[in-house]
């Protein structure tokens, strides 16, 4: 079977981004079925409709790598109970101009990594009526939350999270071939 494409976003931009390492996670779990497509937001201008029309080629980059790609996958960490300003911006530079939704249709997912308490449920929920709005068809369950302080030791996901995200990912799977 041909590989699915995914395409990612991932809203930690810190060097040491929790979710950056639990996207390294992910890419160990997936193994050779999925092919990833990480776009570094940090990359992208301020949106701004003075220049939707004719924007930068950074910004048609990122709309051709997700016309190209099968899904969507969106890792984020919790900002103020929401997710942060910077993945909002990504998302919103590939739903414009008004009509040229590039996110329209697409299978996607999303999940998320935190130090602690409630391990990004406020920011994955935000996230979710933003992508349903976008028309992305985001699977419902199951669901990943990483509490990186109990989970991650010495840059180790341990057992317990290892086998959740192998259930997840395989629900990923068949999500993205059921929805396409
Ligand atoms: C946070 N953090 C945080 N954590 C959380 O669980 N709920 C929250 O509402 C917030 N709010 C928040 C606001 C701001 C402005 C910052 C900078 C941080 C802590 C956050 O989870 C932690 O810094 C993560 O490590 C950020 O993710 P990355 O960048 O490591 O991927």
């Amino acid at each position: 079977m041909a590989k699915q494409k995914v395409f990612v976003l991932v809203g930690g931009i810190s060097k040491d981004s929790l979710n950056q390492q639990l996207f390294g996670f992910v890419q160990d779990a997936a193994g050779d079925r999925m092919a990833f497509d990480r776009f570094d937001i940090a990359a992208l201008p301020h949106f701004s409709q003075d220049i939707e029309n004719d924007p930068p080629a950074v910004v048609r980059n990122l709309q051709q790598r997700v016309q190209e790609s099968d899904a969507a996958l969106f890792i984020t960490p919790e900002y103020n109970r929401s997710f942060p300003g910077v993945l909002k911006n990504a998302i919103d530079w590939g739903s414009r101009p008004h009509g040229t939704n590039v996110w329209s249709g697409k299978p996607g997912a999303v999940m998320g990594a935190s130090p602690g308490g409630m391990a990004t449920f406020g920011a994955q929920n935000a996230l979710r009526q933003v992508l349903a709005h976008l028309g992305i068809a985001v699977m419902a369950q199951p669901q990943f939350y990483l509490d990186a302080g109990k989970n991650v030791t010495d840059g180790k996901l341990s057992e317990e999270s290892k086998k959740y995200l192998a259930k997840f990912l395989d629900a990923f799977g068949a999500w993205v071939s059921k929805v396409r």
